[in-house]
């Protein structure tokens, strides 16, 4: 064999073997500066030696791999996910259930850790193709980002064909780093390792996914017969044999519910100071044979569950109880809290949503109180330690006036939430602008509530139209602390990528009394655009599912509201889309909300076919050039739109750029 291929061989199998020490058996065996030293040698002779390209060379790691949107995978089996169970009394029933089934009660106890699951495919003992989990039945192709963990490896020590299951997840912490860093680039900070984890392998630039350093761990054969393995034990043995990361270290043969009690009791302790987060215990039936025996319902396996750790809670000192107005001028009580890790993020404010609720509670300021994350994200003040008292506590008391302008507060009968009435109140109109802005309307990323709070007293914006005037103000934005070129550049572009969301997403965010996202999307569908439903009557909006008199009347009244009518004119001139993009929301932001005009013969497809797919999209394809008109496709021999469009400065693209869009959708 030739010099250079036996030294390319070398080389790979030399890293392969310290990627495994250091990332799976965690026991370095080469220092950082003989791994680079080898690592840059492999590179450079790959590069000047293309003939000997592998794609399971570790030099794919790095990264550098862009996609343009992820492929659906069909999953060979379905990836099904564990029924939870939340006390010890759960998990006796099960093992009841077994016992009843004959089959003998020993387990695994795994760690449940907190990611997200991956199916890896390896043919010929070669990585192929990495997938999420998604539904269950179809995940997304996710390899050029599995490709850069290192615990994964890219290929095996024998040339077989095997799918194993396991858990892709961020170390506790690479996450405080990361948003350690994201918190000095004014970015939104990650809430959980699982968040993280999610968004980060979900990025079509496989350089961000190579940086955010994850992890993994491999649980799951999920055809363990083709290897004549006859318990989950053996198959964990084997899937580490071949080189995966197991957890090892954790999982647990036990046998009856005793047992299984202690490992439990034995991890609660033990949690905190693991590198990575879990989030429960998941218990398995060992023997595999019994697995079959046992079976699946739809959903789940009947083999195993995941036993979830009751929500954590810790304590801190209730400072102070503030009170903010939300758009439609509802108060809101609000505990400010001493600041307080609980899983992994600070909280500093919890809502406490109403008066009703802190007498409830029988909360008073200085108390020390219980935080718990409801739902693993939003922060909870679960009760006060009265015991804890010292006499110095104050009482809450509700306030009267609206703390923005002093208008004295409504309360309507029979409702528990005060209000202000002055629809003229300054917070109002902030929180009506932070509600135009957040995820579930325009989604425009890194406009968060208290940067919209910023702009709005700095008076770059004070209502929704200049929000998209921001792009004025490049230059003073720019010299703001914590912005940059960058971030700025990416927040106008998030603005301007909003113009064309979908009807569903303006109509929520105007904030209409009463109408959410579901009832948004409800309406969006119905009328298709905004035009149809300011000729809307009354009874029109009455005809629909779900809407009653009182949202009927909502919505008739803000359609002819004079001082509505004009933001939503506004709105028009500045270009935002106010039609329904489609019933399976087809998006893509170079397309949807356009209008179209084709002109010219075009190779890759027929004008007929083109406006389709552009509809579709929510793109209109119209026939006549005008001031409207966004862009103009031009193909051979075009006619006179294409002098027209040049004349009014329109966009112009030619073949080639549709058709690489089309290409890629
Ligand atoms: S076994 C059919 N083992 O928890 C077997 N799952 O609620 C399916 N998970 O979707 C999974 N650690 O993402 C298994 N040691 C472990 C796990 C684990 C975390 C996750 C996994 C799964 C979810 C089930």
């Amino acid at each position: 064999m030739d010099e250079i291929k036996k030294r390319i061989d070398y080389l790979r199998t030399l890293i392969n073997k310290a990627n495994y020490d250091y990332y799976v058996l965690d026991n370095p065996t080469l220092t950082d500066q003989e791994f680079d030293k080898y690592l840059r040698e492999l590179e450079v002779l790959e590069k000047n030696h293309p003939e000997y390209d592998s794609s399971d060379s570790p030099t794919k790691r790095v990264g550098g791999e862009v996609i343009d949107k992820f492929k659906k995978v069909k999953h060979q089996l379905p990836m099904l996910s564990l029924p939870d169970v939340f006390d010890i009394s759960e998990i006796e029933e099960f093992n009841k259930r077994i016992v009843k089934e004959n089959v003998e009660p020993i387990y695994v106890c795994e760690y449940k850790i907190d990611g997200l699951s991956v199916s890896l495919h390896y043919e010929k003992g070669k990585l192929i193709y990495a997938a999420t989990r998604g539904d269950g039945i179809v995940g997304e192709d996710i390899t050029h980002n599995v490709k850069t963990i290192k615990s994964i490896p890219l290929s095996l020590p024998e040339d077989i064909d095997i799918e194993v299951r396991g858990e892709i997840f961020m170390p506790k912490k690479v996450l405080e780093v990361l948003n350690e860093q994201r918190a000095k680039d004014n970015l939104p900070l990650f809430q959980n390792v699982r968040n993280a984890a999610a968004g980060s392998i979900r990025q079509l630039d496989s350089k961000i996914a190579a940086e955010r350093k994850l992890d993994s761990f491999i649980y799951h054969l999920p055809n363990p017969q083709d290897y004549g393995i006859k318990t989950h034990q053996e198959a964990l043995d084997y899937m580490k044999k071949l080189g995966f990361k197991v957890n090892e270290k954790a999982n647990k043969l036990v046998k009856g519910i005793n047992e299984i009690e202690a490992y439990i009791n034995d991890i609660t302790n033990e949690r905190d100071s693991l590198p990575y987060e879990i989030d429960g215990v998941v218990i398995k039936v060992n023997s595999l044979e019994s697995q079959q025996l046992l079976g699946f319902t739809s959903k789940y396996p009947k083999w195993a569950i995941a036993y979830k750790f009751p929500a954590k809670e810790v304590l801190t000192k209730l400072q102070d109880i503030i009170f903010t107005v939300g758009r439609t001028g509802r108060i809101t009580p609000n505990a400010v809290l001493d600041p307080v890790i609980v899983m992994g993020s600070t909280v500093k404010r919890a809502t406490l949503h109403n008066e009703d609720y802190v007498l409830m509670k029988d909360l008073k300021i200085g108390d020390i109180v219980s935080i718990r994350k409801a739902g693993d994200v939003i922060p909870e003040v679960v009760e006060a330690k009265k015991e804890r008292r010292t006499g110095e506590e104050k009482d809450f008391v509700m306030i009267d006036n609206c703390p923005i302008c002093n208008t004295l507060l409504i309360k309507k009968e029979g409702q528990v939430d005060y209000y202000c009435p002055n629809i003229l109140c300054p917070a109002r109109k902030v929180e009506g602008l932070i509600h135009y802005c957040s995820r579930k309307a325009m989604n425009i990323d890194g406009l968060g509530d208290e940067i919209i709070e910023d702009f709005y007293n700095m008076g770059f914006i004070k209502v929704i139209p200049d929000i998209y005037s921001l792009k004025d103000y490049r230059q003073d934005l720019i010299e703001l602390e914590g912005y940059g070129n960058k971030s700025v550049d990416n927040l106008l572009a998030a603005i301007e990528e909003s113009k064309s969301n979908s009807l569903e997403r303006v109509l929520f965010g105007l904030g209409i009394s009463g109408i959410g996202d579901k009832t948004a999307l409800t309406l969006a569908k119905k009328f298709k655009s905004l035009d149809n439903m300011l000729e809307a009557s009354y009874e029109d909006f009455l005809n629909i599912d779900d809407i009653g008199p009182t949202l009927a009347k909502n919505l008739y009244e803000f359609f002819h509201n004079e001082e509505k009518l004009e933001l939503i004119d506004a709105l028009k001139a500045i270009g935002i889309n106010m039609n329904f993009l489609g019933e399976e929301g087809k998006y893509d932001y170079r397309i949807s909300g356009k209008k179209f005009v084709l002109t010219g013969t075009l190779e890759f497809m027929g004008r007929d076919e083109l406006s389709r797919i552009l509809e579709d999209y929510g793109a209109t394809a119209s026939s006549s050039v005008s001031k409207k008109t966004d862009v103009v496709i031009v193909g051979e021999n075009p006619g006179s739109k294409y002098d027209k469009a040049r004349e009014l400065g329109i966009e112009i693209w030619n073949e080639e750029r549709i058709k690489g869009i089309i290409d890629s959708l």
